[in-house]
């Protein structure tokens, strides 16, 4: 017998029908009672069948008069090519709905798990497991579908490239089969794993914690809702389960705004040392300012110069092991280089220790270069097909991880190297695309790839609890729920342009809590555009996020170091408000200005920032999402930088600026801020605090 219960947790409840045979329904996602009575079934004959299946139902398989995309496919070797899942059980388990059934014809059983969490998210992830005597070809299987409803809606989706990650796209809901697919074997910087589905003021946003290959399609329904998709995305024959093997899907997040989800990263997902987030440590990163060339001298009066700056912690980037003089070579030989250190790193470790900074350092673990002694030694240690080229990617190959001799390796070089040096950071890193990703026995390797490198980063973590990594893929190509699992930082981008990290940032922050999101400021012209920018342009834009430094400290004249050391303190003493995350806004950008910081009901600290020269002759009026009472009065306490490229500046904007007028919270949420217009490529920290006095009534 089919039947409906609800199912609740917290001050969540969903409503799930359980039908005798085939895939539930989630009928809705309240907290309110449901009254079951009300639910009847459809009578149109869709799709001619007289017994028409639910199509609105969660990992709906093929074959029995559902003829959308199914959401779980597999075979044996041809036959069981359909699944009807029956004698559905349900029971809570862990904290979370486990739903189980079972097909006696095809023998394989199905698990979903449901869970919810605070902050409206809920999570899902699918389990199949091989109950026959042969081996059971799954080829997909989702972690979860939902249903979207019916009627005009946008998408909001992501693509990019190196350097230019996480460039949103809002377009039209579409009324036909569409999929992302991502093939790379990271997260990729083209196809976040994400989206937001809007329709008018309601708003669904999803995201797959995974780090592999993925799939993400959306399928219109008969009735004209839709079914959105979402798992992993499996190589031919690479999902090959033997019986009594299970495959575990990764898991799906789903909220109703992403707000919520990104405090399910903070609350759920991040595992910080000694159990929560400490301020977030102002980085030097030696990349930019020295790449290969690493002078212990010259890098150790960097960290003195940038100890006088106030900096907080120095990463080491490529360039310390084997003979690493550029990137055709060494990956994989992690012995540090003799010539550039001849004691190790301990001096160079001392130095920084004794300054008052932390000491990080770069690492690619999953690589190797053919110019390698570990390559040389063990030329089948690359993932390859045998009689295929091994296609480099930046003059690198990628070890197969599945191997335990390899596994075992790179645990033991890291936890050594952990071991022998004080060093509280990793930079992990992964710069290239996976092809050709056969393991030895000539079979696809993707997925069990992309899951040792879990198991390695998990042993690596439980090892050596108190060092914090970063996940860096060429910039943000491995940014997901998944790698932040083991991660505490998302190496945005390798563009550090401050014009181009506008909107990389902007549209990062969506789904990734902008504290964790890492960004620096580099030399002007920039190394990626050539761009030449102000230094307070640059600080600005990196200034709300794990703010850093990423060029030779000792280079700057006077008046840069002076004008850097005030940024790193102005954001020293405002991260605790900035790195709050109930206080956080960004405004949609307007014309070329992009606005964002954090506002709680005491302090506002608003980022103004144009980026490309505005094409309206006045900017709109700044409004602004103030908390607390709409009487409280704010003025302006600070402005930074003190004058600020306005292209022309009246005298009550000066006052207002300079904190001589105070305005009521209603004035800044509804009529706006007249600010005067921005030069392109520049910007202004605005600090209100709010008086303890409030407007008069009428
Ligand atoms: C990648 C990273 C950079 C830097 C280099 C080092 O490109 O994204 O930040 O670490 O590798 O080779």
């Amino acid at each position: 017998m089919s039947f409906v219960f609800s199912y609740s947790h917290r001050d969540g409840a969903i409503h799930i029908k359980v039908p005798d045979s085939g895939m539930p329904e989630i009928l809705a996602w309240a907290p309110s009672r449901l009254d079951a009575a009300s639910i009847s079934d459809r009578a149109s004959r869709i799709n001619g069948m007289d017994d028409p299946p639910p199509s609105a139902v969660i990992l709906p398989t093929g074959g029995a008069g559902f003829f959308g995309w199914p959401a779980i496919q597999g075979h044996r070797d041809g036959q069981d090519f359909t699944l009807l899942f029956a004698n559905w059980r349900h029971e809570e388990r862990d904290g979370a709905l486990m739903l189980r059934a079972h097909d006696a014809v095809a023998r394989v059983s199905v698990a979903l798990r449901i869970a919810i969490h605070d902050g409206d998210v809920l999570t899902f992830a699918t389990t199949l497991t091989n109950e026959g005597d042969t081996p059971y070809m799954l080829e997909r299987c989702m972690a979860r579908s939902m249903v979207a409803p019916a009627g005009p809606a946008t998408l909001t989706t992501f693509t990019g490239m190196w350097g230019r990650e996480f460039q949103q796209r809002e377009t039209a809901c579409p009324d036909r089969l569409t999929v992302q697919e991502s093939r790379r074997g990271r997260t990729s910087h083209d196809r976040f794993p994400a989206l937001v589905f809007k329709q008018g003021a309601k708003q669904i946003a999803m995201h797959l914690g995974f780090s592999g290959n993925h799939v993400i399609a959306m399928d219109p329904l008969d009735d004209g809702r839709r079914l959105i998709h979402a798992g992993e995305l499996f190589e031919p024959g690479e999902m090959r389960l033997q019986p009594n093997e299970s495959y575990e899907s990764p898991p799906l997040f789903f909220a109703r705004d992403p707000a919520a989800l990104r405090n399910h990263v903070r609350k759920k997902i991040l595992a910080w040392p000694n159990g929560s987030m400490r301020p977030r440590p102002v980085t030097l990163n030696s990349w930019e300012g020295n790449y290969f060339d690493h002078k212990i001298e010259a890098l150790k009066a960097q960290i003195d110069e940038a100890t006088s700056l106030g900096i907080e912690r120095f990463v080491l980037d490529d360039g310390w092991f084997g003979k690493r003089n550029d990137d055709t070579s060494s990956l994989g030989d992690w012995d540090i280089d003799p010539a550039k250190y001849p004691d190790g790193f301990k001096p160079l470790v001392d130095h920084t220790l004794a300054c008052g900074l932390e000491f990080g350092i770069w690492i690619e673990p999953e690589m190797v270069n053919p110019d390698s002694d570990l390559f040389r030694a063990h030329p089948d240690w690359a993932l390859q097909i045998a009689g295929r080229p091994l296609l480099t990617s930046r003059n690198q190959l990628v070890l197969d991880l599945t191997r335990p001799d390899v596994f075992d390796y790179l645990f033991s070089k890291f936890d050594q190297l952990l071991r022998a040096n004080a060093i509280s950071y990793l930079k992990w890193d992964m710069n290239r695309d996976l092809t050709f990703a056969g393991d030895h026995s000539g079979r696809a390797a993707t997925s069990r790839q992309t899951r040792a490198f879990y198991r390695l980063m998990e042993k690596l973590r439980s090892a050596h609890p108190d060092v914090e990594v970063e996940s860096c893929a060429s910039g943000g190509g491995r940014a997901d729920y998944g790698v932040l699992k083991y991660t505490h930082r998302i190496w945005t981008s390798d563009c550090t342009d401050p014009l181009e990290r506008l909107s990389i940032q902007d549209g990062a922050r969506i789904f990734l809590p902008p504290e964790i999101l890492g960004s620096h400021i580099s030399a002007s012209p920039n190394h990626q555009t050539h761009r030449v920018t102000t230094l307070d342009f640059r600080a600005l834009v990196a200034f709300a996020y794990h703010f850093g430094v990423e060029l030779d400290p000792t280079k700057l004249d006077a008046d840069a170091k002076a004008k850097l050391r005030d940024w790193i303190a102005l954001h020293k003493e405002l991260r605790p408000h900035l790195h709050d995350a109930d206080a956080q806004f960004a405004l949609a950008p307007l014309d070329g200005r992009y606005v964002w910081g954090a506002i709680t009901d005491k302090r506002a600290v608003v980022i103004i920032a144009q980026g490309a020269q505005m094409q309206s002759e006045h900017p709109a009026p700044l409004t602004l999402p103030m908390r607390g009472s709409h009487l409280k009065r704010w003025r302006v306490t600070k402005c930074h930088p003190v004058e600020p490229d306005f292209i022309r500046i009246n005298e009550s904007q000066k006052k207002f600026l300079k904190g001589e007028g105070d305005a009521s919270a209603f004035d800044l949420a509804e009529i706006g801020i007249n600010l005067p217009m921005l030069r392109p490529e520049s910007g202004v920290v605005l600090i209100f605090d709010a008086e303890d006095r409030e407007a008069r009534h009428g």
